[in-house]
C-alpha cells in the first residue's frame, strides 16, 4: 500500500482504517484485522513505555519499535499495510535539516513509508514542504496534538468560530505543503465533515465524528488495555480485565496443592557436606 492509494480511496468513497501498533505482536494483530494503515504512534510513550506524556519518547525508540512492527507483518510487501511512523517531539521542531535526517532514518532503517508530525505553525509547514520535496511522504495532524500538551492540554480543540477558522486555514496549508492525509483529533464533528468536503486529501478522524474519510484508533484503547481510556475513544472489549482474569486463573491453578509436598520426596544418598573449618 502506498500513500497515494489513500487519496484514491477518498475519491472512490472507500473508508480508510488506521490502527496503531508498537511491536511485532500488535502489528500481526492489526494486519490480520485488515487495517489499511499501521501507525507507529508516539502514543507508545504512554501506552508501552509508561511515560505520562508523549514527549519523552526518542527517535531511537521510535526507530526500534517501527522495526519491530515491520518484522511482525506476513506476506508480500505490496500486500502489507502502509506503515506511518510518528516523528517524536524535538525531531522536527528544530528545523528542516534535523527533520529530514530524522524522517530519513525512519524510512531508511525500517519498513515505514511515511511519517506523521503535529501542527501547522509556519515553521512546521516549512518542514513538511522540505520533507515532501525530499521524497518523504507526510501525514499531518491537527486538533488535539499531544506534543503540545503543555500549551493545549488534552481538551477538545476548535470549539469557537475563530479557532475553527484557524484550523481550516491550517488544514489547507498542510494540503498545499503536500501532506497525503490529515489526522483530525478531538474536534467538533461538523468541522471535520466540512474539512473532508474542502480538502482533496483524506481526513482521518479520532474523536472527530463519523463524517471523515477514515478513522484512526490507538489499538490498546480499542482493546480496553490502557488504564486511562480517552473519553472520545471507547473500548470494544474490556481487554485488561479479561487478561487479568485469565492470568489470575493460571496463577491460582499453579498454587493449588496438587503437587507432592517436598517432605514426600524420598531422601537421596548424597554424603553430608564437610563441617565448616575442616
Ligand atoms: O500517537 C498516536 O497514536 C496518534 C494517534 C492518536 C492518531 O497520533
Amino acid at each position: 500500500m502506498r500513500p497515494a492509494e489513500l487519496i484514491r480511496f477518498k475519491q472512490s468513497g472507500r473508508a480508510i482504517t488506521v490502527l496503531t501498533a508498537w511491536d511485532s505482536l500488535s502489528a500481526s494483530l492489526v494486519q490480520e484485522a485488515g487495517a489499511d494503515v499501521v501507525l507507529v504512534g508516539d502514543s507508545l510513550a504512554m501506552v508501552v513505555l509508561g511515560h505520562a506524556t508523549t514527549l519523552p519518547v526518542t527517535l531511537e525508540q521510535m526507530l526500534s519499535h517501527t522495526q519491530a512492527v515491520c518484522r511482525g507483518f506476513q506476506g508480500a510487501l505490496h500486500a502489507q499495510p502502509l506503515v506511518v511512523a510518528d516523528l517524536p517531539f524535538l525531531s522536527y521542531q528544530c528545523g528542516p535539516e534535523r527533520a529530514v535526517a530524522a524522517a530519513g532514518l525512519l524510512l531508511k532503517d525500517s519498513g515505514a513509508a511515511a511519517v506523521k508530525l503535529e501542527g501547522a505553525e509556519p515553521e512546521v509547514v516549512a518542514v513538511i514542504d522540505r520533507l515532501v520535496r525530499m521524497g518523504i511522504p507526510v501525514m499531518g495532524h491537527l486538533g488535539l496534538t499531544p506534543q503540545a500538551v503543555h500549551r493545549l492540554g488534552y481538551r477538545r480543540q476548535a470549539q469557537d468560530p475563530r479557532s475553527q477558522e484557524k484550523l481550516k486555514r491550517q488544514a489547507l496549508d498542510l494540503e498545499a505543503a503536500g501532506c497525503f492525509a490529515l489526522v483530525l483529533e478531538h474536534i467538533p464533528a461538523e468541522l471535520a465533515a466540512d474539512l473532508r468536503a474542502q480538502l482533496t486529501i483524506p481526513v482521518i478522524g479520532i474523536g472527530a465524528g463519523a463524517g471523515c474519510d477514515g478513522q484512526v484508533r490507538v489499538t490498546a484503547d480499542l482493546l480496553g488495555l490502557t488504564p486511562q481510556q480517552p473519553p472520545f475513544s471507547p473500548a470494544l472489549i474490556q481487554g485488561r480485565q479479561l487478561c487479568v482474569e485469565a492470568l489470575k486463573g493460571w496463577v491460582s491453578q499453579q498454587q493449588a496443592p496438587h503437587l507432592a509436598a517436598p517432605s514426600a520426596v524420598p531422601p537421596t544418598n548424597t554424603p553430608a557436606p564437610p563441617a565448616p573449618g575442616c
